[in-house]
């Protein structure tokens, strides 16, 4: 359910120039595909929400905004926390979920169509959310599916708002603003889909810098650093520790994501390329900078470093993705709270 900017019988699929229906300030009904389709207001309103998705959780009151609700957890591609996250999102609220893990050994096997598929759940459904190895097929399911929303939980190496969201609501908890910020982002700029995300939405605030650290081939794609760099946000490429500034807010690092390469001896060197130590902390970070990453992490940040306060990617990014996930499906979904 999203407006094509393509005629529709162009029987090709161009991701890139899709336009997504906008959010501004009402979710009600609608798909989550891209960051793009946020403007601050939405985001507020997202935030705002979490809030009370915390209060919820924590005092475990009863909740039953999502009650008689189904929601389907179509992934394809590997997943525990995104998956997990979403599912207990979803019963957290009183609705009840049609859970598929490795999609492949299922109907898709048979080589069913994506677009059979989600009408085959759409029948069983009120939301689909899905993960896919390919770019644009949260988008493509969008458009098969006649009125339930999507829910793009990572695109292969396309986008991955979710994360993105819950991201930019730890970073907003911590710095309370998300404007004139200073960060670093470490790792696979190129594939890292939660990168893609994360970018769009600094975009949307003034005055934001961001460091981009990844080895030479995995700097991120020429179309995409103009694209953000017009919207107005600061990108500065750098290839080495000693260019890293010492005034980041935020450290963001991330996994070389093995699975988006075709030569892996090409992987094996670049997996390590740079890694989160407690000297490198210490040459390079403020007293108060955050240091977030996605997970899973595969060795790119010693262990030493959890047990430091500003460490928070077993923490605070986890505990948000699910406050933040219960926000969207209420956002989507839900009855009025009963607050
Ligand atoms: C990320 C993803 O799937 O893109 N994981 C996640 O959902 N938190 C990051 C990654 O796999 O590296």
């Amino acid at each position: 359910v999203f407006i094509l900017s393509l005629p529709k019988d162009s029987g090709f699929f161009m991701p890139d120039n899709k336009q997504f229906r906008k959010i501004e300030g009402n979710f009600k009904g609608k798909d989550i595909l891209s960051l793009d389709q946020f403007n601050t207001t939405s985001l507020q309103l997202l935030f705002d929400t979490a809030d009370k998705m915390e209060h919820i959780r924590k005092n475990t009151e009863p909740n039953d905004t999502l009650k008689g609700q189904i929601i389907a957890l179509l992934f394809y591609e590997p997943s525990s926390r995104t998956f997990s996250s979403f599912a207990a999102a979803v019963k957290q609220l009183g609705g009840a979920t049609l859970e598929f893990q490795g999609m492949t050994n299922s109907s898709a096997a048979k080589g069913e169509t994506l677009e059979d598929t989600i009408r085959v759940f759409e029948a069983y459904t009120d939301a689909i959310i899905i993960r896919h190895p390919e770019v644009g097929t949260a988008a493509k399911a969008a458009e098969a599916a006649e009125n339930t929303p999507i829910i793009n939980a990572g695109d292969g190496i396309g986008e991955h708002p979710t994360q993105a969201l819950l991201d930019l609501y730890t970073i907003y908890k911590k710095y309370n603003r998300l404007d004139n910020l200073t960060l670093l982002m470490t790792g696979d700029i190129l594939n890292g889909r939660t990168i893609h995300s994360l970018l769009r939405g600094l975009a949307l605030y003034e005055n934001n810098t961001v460091y981009l650290l990844s080895p030479e081939n995995l700097k991120l794609k020429r179309e995409d650093l103009e694209a953000f760099t017009e919207k107005g946000l600061k990108l500065i490429e750098i290839t080495k520790e000693e260019e890293i500034p010492t005034s980041a807010d935020v450290w963001y690092w991330t996994r070389v994501q093995k699975e988006r390469f075709t030569d892996l001896t090409e992987y094996e060197k670049l997996k390590h390329a740079f890694i989160l130590t407690p000297p490198l902390l210490q040459k390079y970070a403020k007293k108060d900078t955050i240091l977030m990453h996605p997970l899973p992490r595969v060795g790119e940040i010693d262990p030493e470093i959890d047990k430091d306060p500003r460490a928070l990617y077993l923490k605070d990014e986890v505990q948000n993705g699910l406050y933040v996930r219960m926000a969207l499906m209420q956002l989507i979904l839900g009855k009025n709270l009963n607050s």
